[in-house]
């Protein structure tokens, strides 16, 4: 079998790339090693940019986003009882919309099906082969059978824990990394969201998230511990946490509901260098993660593949690869902007465990700072509602 792009993993940068190329008439096998169920109803992101939206619209597969996305003008800092509006359109023009990552990958599907173009879930044993070659391979298994994918590209959008990265050989890549010494305990709750806006707490006992889904759904997260064991979180303590850590002076708290579903998620700061070896394309968490204080992944994800469809575009159209070579290094300045913007928000506002006040001190200095100067104020909404994709 042959394609032009081989791309591994549908999530929403391989899902993403695969429409947008579709756009641009190159053909492309998508290979999924989930099922699709699985990947619809994974719960992770809900922050988009207002670059993501517009990029979804222009692609063809923003019908259901217009209708059903929740634009947010703002978000809440909350710290010592009260919240503090930053008022994203005042201050920067722009918008973000509230819109599940899995609704997001279930829209990418449907229009991946409408094209008739391949996209295998459940395929298994993924492994990449020639990528120094004019004709890098993909082998896998599907329906009890051995494939070979013959492509003149591949793109590793599979994920932190993906084989694309690793098959990259030792001494390639370099890796910046930090690991966090805490986590966040998620939950979605059939409960009507209690606030329009998101709200970002600083409490004495930890950080924690008001965010929601839909009119009638609440998502909600708290800080907890690196290795914390989610046995010891029955429904009542996790409510108990989240009332005592997001309730405010003037007697505003989330409202309470059946929980509907509920995780822990680590915390890590990571990129490699290149995001590139020869003809394969690293993007998304494949190549980096960032600590979700900043609702920045899925965003990332999206704008690595616009850059990359444009390189590969560029290429068919003209044979010449100066857009593609550059893809890493394009990528990497908008990353790592991503990188500083979602550390300097995940270390204003987590308690750090070390026994020192200081640094509760601090940030509340920082966070007094932040919501009453407009300077300071439109450095964090310019970043939240995103940079300049180039
Ligand atoms: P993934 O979504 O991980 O997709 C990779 C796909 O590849 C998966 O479907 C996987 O099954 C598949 N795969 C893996 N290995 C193989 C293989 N060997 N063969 C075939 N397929 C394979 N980001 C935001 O922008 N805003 C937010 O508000 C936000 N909140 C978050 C909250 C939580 C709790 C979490 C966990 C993440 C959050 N993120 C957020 C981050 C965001 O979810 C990720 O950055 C995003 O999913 C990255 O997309 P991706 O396509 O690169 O990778
Ligand atoms: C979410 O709604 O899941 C969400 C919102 C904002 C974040 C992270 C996650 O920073």
């Amino acid at each position: 079998m042959r394609t032009q792009v081989g791309i591994v993993g549908a999530g929403p940068a391989g899902l993403m790339l695969a429409q947008i190329l579709h756009l641009h008439g190159i053909d492309s096998v998508v290979l999924e090693c989930r099922s699709r169920e699985y990947v619809i109803e994974r719960v992770r992101a809900g922050v988009l940019e207002q670059g993501t939206v517009d990029l979804m619209i222009q692609s063809g597969v923003g019908e259901r986003l217009a209708r059903e996305g929740m634009r947010h003008e703002g978000v809440h800092l909350a710290f010592l009882g009260a919240r503090h509006r930053v008022d994203f359109v005042g201050l920067t023009g722009k918008a973000i919309t509230v819109y599940g990552q899995n609704e997001v990958v279930k829209d990418l599907i449907d229009a991946r099906r409408a094209t008739g173009r391949p996209l295998h879930f459940e395929v298994e044993g993924v492994s990449v082969h020639a990528l120094d070659s004019n004709t890098p391979r993909i082998r896998y298994q599907s329906g009890g059978q051995e494939h070979e994918l013959v492509c003149d590209f591949i793109a590793g959008c599979d994920g932190f824990h993906g084989i694309c990265r690793p098959s990259i050989p030792a001494g390639v890549l370099t890796a910046y990394e930090r690991v966090y010494p805490f986590a966040w305990l998620g939950i979605l709750a059939q409960a009507a969201p209690a606030s329009e806006e998101l709200v970002y707490a600083l409490h004495e006992r930890g950080f924690a998230l008001f965010s929601m889904r839909s009119p009638r759904v609440t998502r909600l997260y708290l800080q907890c511990a690196a290795d914390e064991d989610l046995e010891k979180w029955p429904d009542e303590r996790i409510w108990e946490e989240l009332i005592t850590r997001l309730a405010m002076r003037d007697g505003w708290k989330p409202n309470v509901g059946p929980v509907l579903q509920k995780g822990i998620t680590g915390m890590r700061s990571f990129v490699v260098e290149p995001m590139q070896y020869y003809r394969l394309f690293l993007a998304g968490d494949a190549a980096h993660i960032v600590p979700p204080t900043g609702a920045k992944g899925l965003n990332l994800a999206v704008s690595d593949v616009l850059l990359l469809s444009r390189g590969l575009a560029h290429s068919y159209q003209s044979g010449r690869r100066d857009l593609l070579d550059r893809y890493s290094a394009d990528c990497l300045r908008r990353v790592w902007k991503a990188q500083r913007f979602s550390w300097w928000m995940t270390s204003m506002l987590h308690r750090q465990d070390d026994g020192n006040p200081f640094d509760y001190r601090r940030q509340l200095a920082e966070l007094d700072y932040i919501t009453s100067s407009r300077a300071a104020m439109t450095s964090l909404a310019e970043n939240y509602v995103g940079l300049p994709i180039d």
